[in-house]
C-alpha cells in the first residue's frame, strides 16, 4: 500500500531497475516477449507463449529465461510477434510449430532464426530489430508509449516504465493549474470531434456540484477502428491515470469506463489494473496522502455505435435506452445522473499522463499549431502494412500510406482513403501531401475522426463504398428523430437502386436533398454526418455514379448486378476447372473438346470460375 509520493518514488525506482535489467539482461536472464493483443491472440499467441514455457521447462532453462505477454506491437498484419531480449531480436508471423526452432536455435545455441525475421520488401535484406523497420521509423508514440513493451497485467512493469508520474505531479498542483496545463498543451479530443480537452475540463471545473464524474468513452464503434481497444489492452494503467488526473482537476471522485462488451481482453485487463491500483492505494481514499479520493468503475456497452455519442453513452450507463439527449445542457454542466461530467476518449485520457509528466510546452511543441501532439490511426483496407500507428500531427497522408503503410498491395493504384469512419469522407490522390490535422482534414472534405483509416485501390467501387457506410448508419440509427431514421433509409434505398442499375438522375439529385435535410435536422452527429461518405464520394467520383446510372456500368466491376462473367473463347484451354468449381453448374463444355461457356441466366456472380481458371480466360465485362 503506497501512502505517499515518497513511497511511490521508491517503489517506481525499484521497478525501473527491475524493468531495465530485464531488457538489458543485467538480471542474468533472457526474456521472451510475445504480443498479447487481440489480433495476435486470435492467431494463437497465448498457446505459443504456453509452448515456450513448456519447452523452457523441458530444457531446464526456467531460471535463465522469462516469458511475458505484452500489448499490441502495432504491426498486426505481421503478428504474432515474439521478441527476445537483451538481443532485441524480433520474429514475425510466428506459429506454434516455430517455437521448437526458436528455443533450440536462439535460446539454446544463441543463433538468430533467419527465416522468421522481417525481410525488407525492396532490398530483401533481413531486419532483426523492431526500430529498424520502416513501419516504425516515422512513428512517435505517446498514447501507445508503453504498448507492446509492458505486461499490461503487472503494475510493477507499468511503474518500471514511468506510470503515475503524471498523476504524482498533478497532485502537487492546484486543480485549476492542472486544467490550465491541459489547456496549454493544446490537446484536442481524440474521439472524433476534436474539441479542446482543456476547455471541456474548464467547464466542468467551473460547474458547482456535490458530485462530479469523469467518463472514459471506450465504445469504439467505427468499422475498422481498434485504437482504443489496443490502448486499453496494452496499457490500461495510463488510461486510468489520465482519468484520475481529470478527476483531480475538475473535482470528481468517481470515474466510469464505458467499454463495449466485444472487447473482453481490454475489459479484463482494465479490471485487473483497477484491482492492482486499488490494492496499492492508488485508487480509493486519500491517494498518496494527498487528500484526493477517486474510484474507477467499468460499465459494458452492448455494441451500439450510437452509444459512443456521449449523451447516449450517459443514458446507457444510467441503465436507460442508449439514445442521445438534446444538448445543451452539455455533460460538463449536466451529465451523468444530472451531475457535471466530462466524457473523454480513451486515447485522449491515455495522452494526459504524458502531458503532466513532460509538461504542456513539450507536448505543444509536437504537431501543428492548432492540432498539437500525436494521433493514433488504425490503418486498414488495401494497404501492405495493416496495423496501428501513432504519428505526430502534421504527418502527410503520403507518409502514412507509403512510408509507414508500405503502399498498396499487388502493384495496384491508390484510389482513396476513408477517414473518420461512417461520419467522415474519402480523400484522394490530390490530398496525399496534406499534413494531417483536425482542420486540414475538414478543409479537404473529410475529418480526422477517431482514427480509422481505410485505404481503397482501383478495384473499389466508390458508390459501393458509400452504400456500405449507409447500410451501417441505417442499422445503427437509434430512431429517435425522423430526419435520421427516415433519411438514412431513403438514402440507402437510392444507393441500392444505383448499384443495381435502376437509379435515375432524379434519385441522384434527391440524394443531395435528403443529405442536407439529415445534416441540418438530426438530433445528434450520427444523423448530422450520415451523408458525409455519400457527399464526398459524389464530390470526388461523380463519374462513377453517372456510369452506374446512365450506362448501367460499374467501372470498378464490383456491383454484381452490373457485371457479367464471361469466358474468352480465344483463351479457353478447355480444361473444365471452371465448370467443376461453379456452385450452380452453369458452365458447359466438353473437356479437351469444346471451349467452355457460361449460361448467364443462372450465374450467381460468385467469381469461383475466375479464381479457378489458370489461363486468365474468365473475365468480367
Ligand atoms: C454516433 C457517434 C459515435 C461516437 N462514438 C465515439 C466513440 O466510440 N468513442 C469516442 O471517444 N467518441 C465517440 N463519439 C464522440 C463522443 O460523442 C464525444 O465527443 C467524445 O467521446 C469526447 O471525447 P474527446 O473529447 O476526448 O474526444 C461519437 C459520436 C457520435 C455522434
Ligand atoms: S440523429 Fe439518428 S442516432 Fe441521433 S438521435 Fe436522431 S435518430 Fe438517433
Ligand atoms: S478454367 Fe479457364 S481454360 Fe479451363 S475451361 Fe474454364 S475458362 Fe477454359
Ligand atoms: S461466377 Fe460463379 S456462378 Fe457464375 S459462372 Fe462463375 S462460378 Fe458459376
Ligand atoms: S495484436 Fe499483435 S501486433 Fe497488433
Amino acid at each position: 500500500m503506497l501512502k505517499s509520493t515518497e513511497e511511490l518514488d521508491a517503489r517506481a525506482c525499484a521497478c525501473t531497475k527491475q524493468f531495465d535489467d530485464k531488457f538489458t539482461g543485467k538480471n542474468g536472464k533472457r526474456a521472451v516477449v510475445l504480443c498479447g493483443g487481440t489480433g495476435c491472440l486470435s492467431s494463437n499467441s497465448a498457446e505459443i507463449a504456453d509452448r515456450f514455457r513448456e519447452l523452457i521447462e523441458e530444457n531446464g532453462l526456467t531460471s535463465q529465461v522469462t516469458v511475458n505477454q505484452v500489448g499490441c506491437f502495432g504491426y498486426c498484419s505481421m503478428g504474432p510477434f515474439v521478441k527476445i531480449y537483451p538481443e532485441d531480436t524480433l520474429y514475425r508471423m510466428v506459429s506454434i510449430e516455430d517455437v521448437d526452432e526458436i528455443v533450440d536455435k536462439d535460446l539454446i545455441e544463441g543463433q538468430v532464426v533467419e527465416r522468421l525475421l522481417f525481410e525488407d520488401p525492396e532490398t530483401g535484406e533481413k531486419i532483426t530489430r523492431q526500430d529498424d523497420l520502416n513501419f516504425y521509423k516515422k512513428q512517435h508514440r505517446i498514447a501507445l508509449e508503453a504498448c507492446g513493451i509492458i505486461n499490461p497485467e503487472e503494475i510493477d512493469e507499468a511503474m518500471g516504465f514511468g506510470a503515475f508520474k503524471g498523476l504524482e505531479r498533478a497532485l502537487t498542483m492546484e486543480p485549476a493549474d492542472v486544467v490550465k496545463e491541459v489547456l496549454d498543451s493544446g490537446i484536442r479530443g481524440r474521439g472524433g470531434g476534436g474539441f479542446p480537452t482543456g476547455r471541456k475540463w474548464q467547464f466542468a471545473y467551473a460547474s458547482e456540484a456535490d458530485q462530479k464524474y469523469v467518463v472514459c468513452n471506450g465504445d469504439e464503434g467505427d468499422p475498422g477502428a481498434f485504437m482504443d481497444r489496443s490502448i486499453l489492452e496494452g496499457n490500461p494503467f495510463a488510461v486510468i491515470e489520465g482519468m484520475m488526473i481529470a478527476g483531480y482537476a475538475i473535482g470528481a471522485s468517481e470515474g466510469y469506463f464505458y467499454v463495449r462488451a466485444e472487447y473482453p481482453v481490454a475489459v479484463n485487463r482494465l479490471r485487473i489494473a483497477i484491482e492492482q491500483m486499488t490494492k496499492e492505494g492508488l485508487l480509493g481514499e486519500n491517494i498518496l496522502g494527498s487528500g484526493f479520493d477517486f474510484m474507477a468503475h467499468i460499465r459494458l456497452g452492448a455494441g451500439a455505435f450510437v452509444c459512443g455519442e456521449e449523451t447516449a453513452l450517459l443514458n446507457s450507463i444510467e441503465g436507460k435506452r442508449g439514445m442521445p439527449r438534446p444538448r445543451p445542457p452539455f455533460p460538463a454542466v449536466k451529465g451523468l445522473w444530472g451531475k457535471p461530467t466530462i466524457v473523454n476518449n480513451v486515447e485522449t485520457l491515455a495522452s494526459i499522463p504524458y502531458i503532466l509528466r513532460e509538461g504542456a510546452e513539450h507536448y505543444a511543441s509536437m504537431g501543428t499549431e492548432k492540432s498539437t501532439g500525436t494521433k493514433v490511426f488504425a490503418l486498414g483496407g488495401k494497404i501492405n502494412n495493416v496495423g496501428l500507428v501513432e504519428v505526430p500531427m502534421g504527418t502527410t497522408l503520403r507518409e502514412l500510406i507509403y512510408d509507414i503503410g508500405g503502399g498498396i498491395p499487388n502493384g495496384k493504384k491508390f484510389k482513396a482513403i476513408q477517414t473518420g469512419g461512417p461520419s467522415g469522407g474519402c480523400l484522394t490522390e490530390e490530398d496525399l501531401d496534406t499534413p494531417i490535422d483536425f482542420d486540414n482534414m475538414v478543409e479537404a472534405g473529410s475529418m480526422m475522426g477517431s482514427g480509422g483509416a481505410i485505404v481503397m485501390d482501383e478495384d473499389n467501387c466508390m458508390v459501393d463504398v458509400a452504400k456500405f457506410y449507409m447500410e451501417f448508419i441505417c442499422d445503427e440509427s437509434c430512431g429517435k428523430c425522423s430526419p435520421c431514421r427516415i433519411g438514412t433509409k431513403r438514402m440507402l434505398e437510392i444507393l441500392e437502386k444505383i448499384t443495381t442499375g435502376r437509379g435515375t438522375m432524379k434519385d441522384f439529385d434527391e440524394l443531395e436533398t435528403i443529405s442536407e435535410a439529415c445534416k441540418t435536422n438530426s438530433l445528434c452527429a450520427l444523423g448530422q454526418t450520415a451523408a458525409n461518405p455519400v457527399l464526398s464520394t459524389i464530390a470526388h467520383f461523380k463519374d462513377e455514379y453517372l456510369a452506374h446510372i446512365q450506362d448501367e456500368k460499374c467501372p470498378a466491376k464490383v456491383c454484381k448486378k452490373l457485371i457479367h462473367y464471361y469466358i474468352d473463347p480465344d483463351k479457353c484451354r478447355k480444361c473444365s476447372a471452371c465448370s467443376r468449381a461453379c456452385p450452380v453448374e452453369t458452365i458447359s463444355g466438353q473437356p479437351g473438346k469444346t471451349v467452355f461457356k457460361i449460361d448467364q441466366s443462372r450465374c450467381i456472380k460468385c467469381g469461383m470460375c475466375m479464381a479457378s481458371c489458370r489461363f486468365g480466360a474468365v473475365v468480367i465485362i
